[in-house]
Formats: C-alpha cells, structure tokens, sequence
C-alpha cells in the first residue's frame, strides 16, 4: 500500500444492534468467546491495519459498552457515534460517517458480531480496494450453510449486481452460495450519496447498508467482491452461533501456541482463552481451561481437569486437578490433586500443594509443603515449613478474619489447629492434634488442647530444609 494512497482511510465498526436473535440483556456484542467480548475481538483485528481513524457505532447503551473497552488491552485510538435508536446497518453507518473527519476518503466497515476476521483478510480487502479503484469492495464468502446471510446476486457477465437480504430473496436469489461477509470499504462521497437515498422497504423494516450496493451499480459505478474464507466470516446472531464462532476461535488460539512450542494434547477439549500467554515446552492436558490474564511459564504441566483464572503459573510448576483463580504458583511448584487456590494465594518456588487442600489470602514460603486435607487461609508461611495433614487455620472467629504466620522450617503436625491470631516461631513445632491458642515460640513445642509450649522441644522434630523427606504421609 503506497503512503500516498493510505491517506484518509477510516474504519466503522457496527456495534448498535440490540442482538433479539440472542434473547439476552447485554449488548449482543458484550457477549464474550475465547474470554473476550466479541466486539474486542474486531477491534482487535484493526489494531495493525494503515486506518487514520476508527468509529465503534453502539446504540444508546454506549456507556456499558465503554466501560467493557476500557478493561480490554487494546491500543489504537477509537471513538464512538451513537445510533438510537437502530434502525439498519445503513443507518448505523450514516451514523459513523458523520463521526469520520471530513478527509476520510476511503471507509472500511467492520461488523461488531464478526469475531473471526483476520487482520490479514482486512489488509488484503483494504488492499485490493485501493488497487482497483472501485466504488466499493466487499468481502464474500461462500460457507457450507450460508443460512441467514445476504446473497451476493451477480449478472450474466459475471459481475455483482446487487446484495439481497435472505428474508428479502426469492427462492432462487436464496439457492447462491456466495454470501456477503458484512466487511466492506467505500468510497466516502459515493456512500454518503446512496445511504441518503436507502428506505426501509424489506422485510426487516430497516435501512439496509447493503442496498448501497445495488444502487451504486445502478448508477454505473464499479462494485468488487473479494472472496475470503468462510471459517473467518461467521457472524454471531444466536446462542448456537456463539458456541460455533467460540469453538473456531479456540481451535486458532491453540493452534497459536502449539505453534509457539506449547504441547496441547487434545485441542478440541482444551479452553484457552485468546487474554491467555503460555510459555513454550509447556504441555497442557484435556478437560483445562486457562481464562483472563492467566500467564503460564514454560515447561508447566496444567491439568488434565484444571481452571486457572487470572492467575500466574510459574515455569516447570505442576497444576494437576484444580481451581486456581487471582493466584501465583512459582516456578517448580506443585498443585493438585484436587486442591482449590482462591485469591490472593501465593506458592514460592518448589512449594507444594497437596490432595484436598483449600487456601486463600495465603503464601506458602520455599520448599514448603501442604500435602494433603488442609485450609489455609490468611497465613504467611515461611520457607521449608511442614504442614501435616489436616491442620486448619482458623481464621474466622465468627467476626472477624485474623492472621496465621508460620516461620521458616517449622513443622506443624497432622491435624494441628491454629487458632488466630496465631505464630509459629521459627523451627518450632506443633504436635498431633494440638489446638494452639497462642504463639509459639522459636524453637518451641505445642501440644494438646489447648497446646501446652515447651520451650526448646521443636526444633528436634521437624525435617530442616534441604534434607529429602520420606516419600509420602511424613506426618506423625
Ligand atoms: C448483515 C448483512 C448481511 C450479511 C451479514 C454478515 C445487512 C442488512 N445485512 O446481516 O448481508 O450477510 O450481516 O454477517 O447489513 N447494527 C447496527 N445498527 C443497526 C443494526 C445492526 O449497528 O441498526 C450492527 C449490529 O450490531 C451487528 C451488525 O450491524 O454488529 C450486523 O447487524 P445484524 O442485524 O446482525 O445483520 P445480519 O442480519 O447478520
Ligand atoms: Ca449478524
């Protein structure tokens, strides 16, 4: 594309529809596929494209709309036009364009329903609109079913005479398989020209953007087409469509990363958000959902039967059966099976995990361990600590949360109690089934119910860091 010809090119996206087809509340295009609302996803795809400006055309709802953008990581500039109310995708543009600064010569026009495309069919659409020189060039396409979509009517020679709507089309307009994908570029004057001589004759009572196309023809203007690929140019008008774009959007996120070095070992029960970032010798199993602004290092091994939301999985950690949600797992870490991260949980290098452990709020130091039957929950626990088998931390006294500290290597055992607020000292201990009310001291021994302290007994007890601990179920 040469600079010259890049000047004044402006891009509306069509946002204003209410989505009836959906039967839903929010804005047909806030409902989100692959963790991001569809509209994001169109946006997205213009971020790298030559376009001076960009107008998102919402109906009256522009605020929630707003609101949604403004949590997306997108960087190009926008603004928005409102339509209200919405009366076609005519209208919306004469809506948009109104928007565009008066040097805007050429428009691209996008569909806020159309999650797939690509930036590189937009350039190339872009592209051979600039090439030719014609009035307006459309995408087309021709998908297995093109149900519901407007049919592309050409003449004897070959060429695009008109668009027709699938309610509008007779039986044999409805039998061509060539369909409009709803991405155009224009030629500002002419458009502006022909949307003010649209009505609201059809089926649907609305300004149909497509008309534009006849009536360019009609006036001997030249109109292209450019084909593109079906799998890019669904649009989402029901419930069913989501399911479909979601699953088509999924399977090219994870083509991505299989791509960058990602093990996925059955994409099609894999959920992988497109927010999502994972490093490369990472292997991730069946039945994993990896969702937000979730980040996982290399060589991690997620799942199988894993959610990890907005969380950071550090490299060669291990999350095997479990919830992990606003949460960090350090490198080499272990999770899982069957455990539950819930916010603010954060696991050091080489901590662990374990069966049936449940923590919130919590960090668990180096090399600490949390085998198996536990609930964490507002601890700041230090490094090489032992945490046997079903100890609690109570942290609820029934008004309030309190804290729970553990110091570094202190060994706490098999259905210990800790009532707090509470601290462990530093290689202290606690014994089976202690309730512990009050701190222990460095060094220290808690028994009993409520725990006695005995100074000085702790520190034979516990397994000092960097020693191996026997296999499994060390606990006494
Ligand atoms: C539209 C095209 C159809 C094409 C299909 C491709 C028209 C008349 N038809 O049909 O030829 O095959 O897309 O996906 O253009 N919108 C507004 N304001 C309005 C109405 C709609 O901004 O008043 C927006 C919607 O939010 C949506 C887009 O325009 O993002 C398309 O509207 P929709 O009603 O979904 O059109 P389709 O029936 O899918
Ligand atoms: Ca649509």
């Amino acid at each position: 594309m040469s600079e010259s010809r890049r000047e004044g090119v402006g891009a509306v996206v069509l946002a204003a529809g209410e989505g009836k087809r959906l039967g839903s509340e929010l804005p047909k295009v806030l409902h989100a596929v692959a963790g991001r609302p569809l509209l994001v996803h169109c946006l997205a795809a213009l971020e790298d494209l030559p376009l001076d400006e960009r107008v998102v055309v919402t109906s009256g709802r522009r605020d929630e709309v707003a609101a949604v953008l403004a949590e997306s990581a997108l960087d190009a500039p926008f603004s928005f036009a409102v339509q209200d109310p919405p009366r076609g995708t005519g209208d919306a543009v004469g809506v948009g364009l109104q928007a565009l600064g008066e040097e805007v010569v050429h428009v691209l026009v996008t569909q806020g329903d159309c999650p797939l495309l690509t930036p590189s069919t937009l350039r190339s659409l872009l592209e051979s609109h600039l090439e030719s020189g014609a009035a307006a060039t459309m995408l087309t396409s021709e998908p297995p079913d093109p149900t519901g979509m407007g049919r592309i009517v050409r003449d004897g020679s070959g060429s695009v005479q008109k668009i027709v709507e699938e309610r509008d089309a007779t039986l044999e307009e409805r039998r061509i398989t060539e369909t409009n994908a709803g991405a155009y570029v224009f030629e500002a004057r002419p458009l502006r020209d022909m949307l003010g001589k649209i009505d609201a004759a059809n089926a649907q009572g609305e300004y149909y953007l497509t008309d534009v196309i006849g009536l360019l023809r009609a006036e001997g203007l030249p109109v292209a087409a450019h084909l593109g690929d079906w799998r890019e140019t669904a649009g989402v008008n029901t419930r069913a469509d989501l399911a479909e774009v979601g699953r088509l959007l999924r399977a090219r996120v994870a083509a991505r990363w299989m791509e960058a070095g990602v093990t996925i070992v059955d994409p099609p029960s894999t959920f992988i958000d497109a927010t999502v970032e994972i490093g490369a010798e990472a292997t991730i199993h069946p039945f994993t959902f990896l969702e937000g602004s979730t980040r996982i290092g290399g060589g991690a091994e997620i799942g199988p039967q894993v959610k990890i939301v907005d969380s950071i999985v550090g490299e060669d950690a291990v999350v095997s059966f479990a919830l992990v949600y606003g949460s960090e797992v350090g490198p080499g870490a272990s999770v899982g099976p069957f455990a539950s991260l819930r916010p603010g949980t954060k696991l050091l290098r080489g901590s662990k995990i374990g069966t049936f452990v449940e923590s919130k709020n919590t960090v668990l130091g180096e090399d600490s361990k949390a085998g198996h039957l536990s609930y964490l929950g507002d601890a700041d626990i230090g490094a090489g600590v032992n945490i046997g088998a079903g100890t609690i931390t109570c942290n609820w006294d029934g008004r309030g949360k309190h804290k729970t500290v553990i110091e570094d290597e202190a060994y706490v055992s098999s259905d210990t109690m800790l009532v707090a607020p509470v601290r462990i000292g530093k290689r202290a201990a606690t014994g089976a089934g202690s309730v512990v009310t009050e701190d222990v001291p460095d060094g220290a021994l808690a028994v009993g119910v409520p725990a006695r302290i005995i100074e000085g007994r702790g520190d034979k007890m516990g397994t000092k860091r960097g020693q191996e601990l026997p296999e499994e179920d060390e606990t006494i």
